[in-house]
């Protein structure tokens, strides 16, 4: 994965994370490469401030996470600020709110996203992982939830996740030992999509990016919008907004483009509207 982070970008978190922008795709790099991109407070707030600036910029249709230094995607929360801010259960719900709102922020997100894991992606950088619409890893790369090494309630939404990516034994497996997974068995239990040698991961991940932001951007929250309602409990379901959306994809000027385009054969031009 190349490590030329664009200067264009703009850093949050003093320089921690870092965003870009090219062709539709938004790039948030989680940059704290000495500790293998773990997750300070800061960071976990710059990351909500970088996926805001992301979210908000009508150019970006499309969001890649990934790590910088080529050894991890995030290796977890930073241990090293437990000690005082994470050291009992008030502490711990302060930080996890903290945390957790930047993590809400991806879980709505009304684009699509992509985590690029390159390396070590444990604890919380599976949490992040999990949240993105679909993962892509290198060979190289390591999975892993420690924390029953480190004696943390791992928390609803990471596990409800888990759950609905590998199902309850697995959960319960990789839960329960704190075992690293390789990307082979990530990939066999459904943890990640694809896997790819390391020196073309980068590059496959960009090419499924900009196919994803050269769709029609409303067919495409549709199919967001929809499974994410499939994923909830049948009570909560929220069928007016399937509706809703697949009302606005079918009035838009992009499905008569899509049509036109496909009748004189060429490439259509989708603007989301
Ligand atoms: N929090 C804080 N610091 C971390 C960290 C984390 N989650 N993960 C790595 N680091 C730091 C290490 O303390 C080390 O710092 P040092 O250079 O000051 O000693 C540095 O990053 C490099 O880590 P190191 O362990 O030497 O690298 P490695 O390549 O041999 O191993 C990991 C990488 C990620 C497997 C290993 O660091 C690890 O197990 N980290 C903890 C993972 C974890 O428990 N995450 C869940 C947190 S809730």
């Amino acid at each position: 994965m190349p490590d030329v982070i664009s200067t264009t970008g703009t850093p949050y978190a003093d320089g921690k994370i870092l965003t870009h922008t090219a062709d539709g795709v938004g790039v948030i790099t989680f940059n704290n490469p000495d500790k293998r991109n773990a997750m300070s407070l800061e960071m976990w707030e710059g990351f909500g401030e970088a996926l805001t600036a992301l979210r908000d910029d009508d150019t970006v249709r499309v969001v890649i996470l990934r790590g910088a230094g080529g050894k991890a995607f995030v290796s977890g929360a930073d241990i090293s600020q437990f000690e005082k801010v994470r050291h009992n259960a008030a502490a711990s719900e302060q930080y996890a709110k903290r945390s957790a709102a930047q993590r809400a922020l991806l879980a709505d997100y009304p684009k699509p996203t992509i985590a690029c894991i390159d390396g070590y992606c444990l604890g919380g950088g599976m949490q992040v992982a999990m949240l993105a619409d679909i993962r892509l890893a290198s060979h190289e790369s390591q999975f892993g939830i420690p924390a029953a090494k480190l004696g943390i309630a791992y928390g609803y939404d990471g596990l409800r996740h888990l759950v609905s990516l590998v199902g309850p034994s697995w959960a319960r497996l990789l839960m329960y030992t704190g075992m690293r997974i390789d990307s082979a068995e990530a990939l066999r239990i459904g943890l990640v999509e694809r896997v790819f040698p390391q020196g073309e991961l980068w590059g496959e991940t960009m090419a499924m990016a900009e196919t994803i932001a050269q769709n029609a951007p409303l067919a495409i929250k549709a199919a967001k919008i929809t499974i994410a309602q499939v994923l909830k409990d049948e009570s909560r379901r929220d069928m007016e907004a399937i509706k809703v959306i697949g009302n606005a994809c079918m009035d838009s000027v992009d499905f008569r483009e899509g049509r036109q385009a496909f009748m004189e054969k060429r490439k259509p031009q989708f603007r989301g509207k």
